[in-house]
């Protein structure tokens, strides 16, 4: 079945969908490139995802976009998964094929790599503190290994999920992986080049993270994934200290491109224009 008096359809999945900017971001580049298209967001509970996702393949959807809480789900429901995806465990993207098959991706390491890229450029040799040991963290050490880190602090608050997060993907990266408590952050931030933060610390509703930035060096670059808000505690703080800082827009736009070349055909670029415009949103 397909739909009809409509271009292609695609879905952004969660609960809750309200605060999602994917389908202002998606609507941004439907208009500019003139696609006849359209992404729509569908809260749906933790016990409906399967089937809705099912239903939406049935409905001719092109595919979904996934957040928080069903990436697990997704991947668990995917014919075929990308490398991103099975290191993840987890799918932000499942892609409907036209024989059945569902493939899932896992697009927010190559959105923070590329947002890391087009800030840093290389990681060849650079020290990194990564705060966080959760699904966050295991898909930006994937991006941190893709530009060459050569070594990164594994920060957490509980310390034993860093160690098992460094066990678990030693094998996978070049880079060393140093698993450390939260805690012995002054002992350590001296040492780094940047600090990646994937806490869910300062997100709207969260407290943020407590950290001494006095004690990072002054080339220190500090990158927080969060988006909202855009300028989170940890971010202002970095200013103040007159350190270079990255929000988690650029990562936000990144991990689309890939989600809206699958859905609608078309390579989309990310542009100063499309950041404003989400400001904009994100500010309404
Ligand atoms: P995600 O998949 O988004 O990474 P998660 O798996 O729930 O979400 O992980 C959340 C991360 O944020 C964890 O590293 C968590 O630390 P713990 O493992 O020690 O719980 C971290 N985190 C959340 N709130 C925090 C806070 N207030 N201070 C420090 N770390 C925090």
């Amino acid at each position: 079945m397909t739909l009809t008096g409509a271009g292609k359809i695609a879905a952004v999945v969660g609960w809750p969908i309200r605060h999602s900017l994917s389908p202002v971001l998606h609507g941004y580049w439907l208009d500019e490139l003139k696609v006849d298209g359209a992404l729509v967001p569908l809260a749906v509970p933790r016990e409906d995802f399967a089937r809705t996702v099912l239903a939406l393949r049935l409905a001719g959807f092109m595919g979904v976009n996934v957040t928080v809480p069903h990436k697990e789900a997704a991947f668990a429901l995917a014919h075929v998964t990308d490398a991103a995806a099975e290191m993840a465990g987890a799918a932000n993207l499942l892609i409907f094929h036209a024989d059945g098959r569902i493939e899932g991706r896992n697009t927010d390491a190559v959105g923070l790599r590329e947002s890391l890229r087009q800030e840093m450029g290389s990681l060849q040799g650079k020290t990194v503190l990564l705060l966080g040991a959760g699904g966050a963290a295991r898909g930006a050490l994937l991006a941190l290994n893709e530009l060459g880190a050569a070594q990164v602090h594994i920060l957490n608050r509980h310390a034993d999920k860093a160690a098992m997060l460094a066990r678990a993907l030693q094998p996978a990266v070049q880079g060393k992986l140093l698993p450390e408590s939260l805690g012995h952050w002054r002992r350590m931030a001296g040492d780094a080049d940047l600090v990646v933060n994937t806490t869910s610390a300062g997100m709207k509703g969260h407290a943020p993270l407590e950290l001494d930035l006095a004690a990072l060096r002054n080339g220190a670059t500090v990158l927080d994934i969060v988006y909202n808000p855009l300028q989170t505690e940890l971010l202002k703080q970095a200013k103040v200290r007159g350190l270079k800082t990255i929000d988690g827009l650029g990562m936000l736009m990144h991990q689309a491109a890939p989600s809206f070349e699958a859905f609608f055909g078309v390579r989309p670029n990310v542009t100063p224009g499309l950041r404003a415009h989400l400001e904009k949103a994100l500010h309404a």
